[in-house]
């Protein structure tokens, strides 16, 4: 029996959801904010386009509320919209006080728009966004003396007894140990699963390492069919994962075929400000049909001294790669960008077992429904970080057992070759991204169900008997995040928001959610 650590609260994950959550914990609780890259690595850091809330005088609750049920195809949760979207103005006043200094023109904040939005909302810092939130979230964090930050510690299984969570088993990445971090609170913000597709605009980070750890230790994952494709990552042989915010459409952006014609006009009266699901589907269905590689984003209209200090970030990488934004059109393609389901929670951020929350793109609060809305998950983060915050802070903590048993690796030997690991995490990405992409169909599906579950088995008799790395513990959970994708869209009899199966094209009058449990 070891406990190598004890906190009253672990923190797992440091992108927006868990610097926040832990700088709005109570003084008097010891936490643990733990990463398992550098503190600052995350799909937090690289957001571009920024935050929605009412910040407008003209615009009010109930069209941002109505405007995300809509994106997300009315299967969102009314109460934990309205929740969020009450509490959005708060939200940007709390990133404010960190520090963050949203762009401004005279002294109103200069809010842009984006797919789905039917007012200007989303206030953002040029299109740096996330960067700007997270350097002034882990300046607050590191001003408090009882947050300790964990850089490249790896989460590899939740220890949870009868019902209840205690902390996890964690890699040290340095040492290689599994340590028991105990705790009497224990907050997932692991953020996304979009790495188990072949392209995705997301960081190395997003294995879906809280998703499978929740679902292993017995927790609801609810919606996971629902993967948000982002219409336009850059399409350059250099270019890993660069997103081109859709604020460029917000500021009047047009996508364009090879030969520079137009075709939104084809699909929805909205244009290039349609939701995402819709332009990432118009795309693709052009890129198939024509055979083209990537369609075209053209903002060379706009004066480029504007369009370098709007967007610095974009205008910089671009030029790095030979591409004059201002001069030339864009080549972009679809990639996977947001997970909207993930672990089931209620407004505190509990999930249904005790003492376990969950915070940020890894859980399911309810407000994405079907599609995500543009902006909307920054501020979801921020949102639920405070209530989980608020619900520790005013809870009586359970006493941790003694009896939390150590890590056992008396039955397993390091693995002398790492070609096992890199090939079926190849073939989970690329399985995912033929069968279980932007368009589906049942034939795929259930060819995509026996390809994953065939790996897990194959991943599962690896890990018996080999010593953990961060390598095998992202695969383990990247296979059954994917497992758990296939398997909720399989579910599904019909085509709703990001969910499109050829053979249901319809959507059902009467729907719900999809819960996934271990069975
Ligand atoms: P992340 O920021 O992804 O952080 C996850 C954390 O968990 C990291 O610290 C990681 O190291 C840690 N972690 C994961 N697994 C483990 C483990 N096993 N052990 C230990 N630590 C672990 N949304 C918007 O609202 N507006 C935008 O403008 C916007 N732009 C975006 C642009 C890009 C390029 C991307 C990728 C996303 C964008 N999004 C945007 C989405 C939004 O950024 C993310 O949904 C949100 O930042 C997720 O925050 P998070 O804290 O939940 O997770
Ligand atoms: C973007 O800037 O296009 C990303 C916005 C988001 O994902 O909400």
């Amino acid at each position: 029996m070891s406990i190598d650590y004890q906190f009253d609260v672990l923190i797992i994950g440091s992108g927006a959801a868990g610097l926040m959550s832990a700088i709005q914990l109570s003084d008097n609780l010891s936490i643990a904010v733990i990463a398992k890259d550098k503190i600052l690595e995350g799909s937090s850091y690289y957001a571009q386009g920024g935050i929605s809330a009412v910040l407008d005088p003209d615009d009010n609750f109930e069209s941002h509320i109505t405007d995300t049920i809509n994106t997300g195809f009315n299967l969102g949760n009314e109460a934990s919209i309205r929740f969020m979207v009450e509490q959005a103005p708060q939200a940007i006043h709390d990133l404010e006080k960190t520090g963050v200094k949203f762009s401004n023109i005279d002294n109103k904040y200069d809010l842009t728009t984006e797919g789905g939005h039917s007012s200007n909302r989303v206030a953002h810092v040029a299109d740096k966004t996330g960067q700007s939130i997270q350097v002034n979230l882990l300046a607050q964090a590191k001003k408090h003396k009882n947050i300790k930050l964990f850089e490249e510690y790896v989460a590899v299984d939740l220890v949870v007894k009868e019902n209840k969570s205690y902390g996890a088993y964690v890699l040290d990445k340095n040492s290689k140990e599994v340590l028991t971090f105990s705790s009497k609170k224990t907050i997932l913000a692991t953020g996304g699963a979009s790495k188990s597709y072949l392209y995705t605009s997301n960081p190395d980070t997003s294995t879906g390492d809280g998703i499978a750890m929740a679902y292993r230790a017995g927790c609801k994952i609810t919606n996971m069919e629902f993967t948000q494709f982002h219409p336009t990552c850059l399409f350059h042989p250099h270019a890993k994962s660069f997103l081109i915010s859709e604020t460029l459409r917000g500021e009047g952006a047009k996508l364009l075929l090879p030969d520079g014609q137009e075709f939104m006009h084809k699909y929805d009266d909205r244009l290039e400000l349609a939701p995402r699901d819709i332009v990432a589907r118009a795309i693709d269905n052009e890129m198939k049909v024509h055979g083209f590689d990537c369609v075209y984003l053209d903002f060379s209209f706009k004066e480029a001294k504007w369009i370098k200090s709007r967007f610095p970030t974009i205008t910089k990488r671009c030029s790095e790669l030979g591409i004059d934004i201002s001069k030339e059109a864009l080549p972009v393609v679809p990639a996977a960008h947001y997970t909207c389901g993930g672990v089931d929670t209620n407004i505190d951020a509990r999930s249904n077992i005790d003492n376990l929350y969950a915070v940020g793109e890894v859980a399911h609060t309810g407000v994405h429904g079907a599609n995500r809305m543009a902006s909307n998950s920054l501020l979801e983060c921020i949102v639920f970080a405070k209530s989980c915050a608020q619900d520790i802070n005013e809870a009586t903590l359970d006493k941790i057992p003694h009896a939390i048993p150590k890590w056992d690796d008396s039955r397993v030997a390091p693995s002398r070759e790492k070609v096992v690991i890199a090939h079926l995490w190849h073939e989970i990405r690329l399985i995912m991204w033929n069968f279980v992409g932007i368009v589906r169909s049942n034939n795929r599906l259930k060819s995509a169900y026996q390809k994953i579950k065939q790996i897990n088995k194959e991943v599962d008799e690896y890990y018996q008997v080999y010593t953990v790395t961060e390598d095998l513990i992202e695969l383990r959970n990247l296979a059954q995040t994917s497992k758990i994708i296939v398997e909720s869209a399989l579910s599904r009899k019909e085509s709703r928001g990001l969910h499109f199966n050829q053979d249901y094209p319809n959507q059902l009058k009467e729907t719900g959610n999809t819960v996934i449990t271990k069975s």
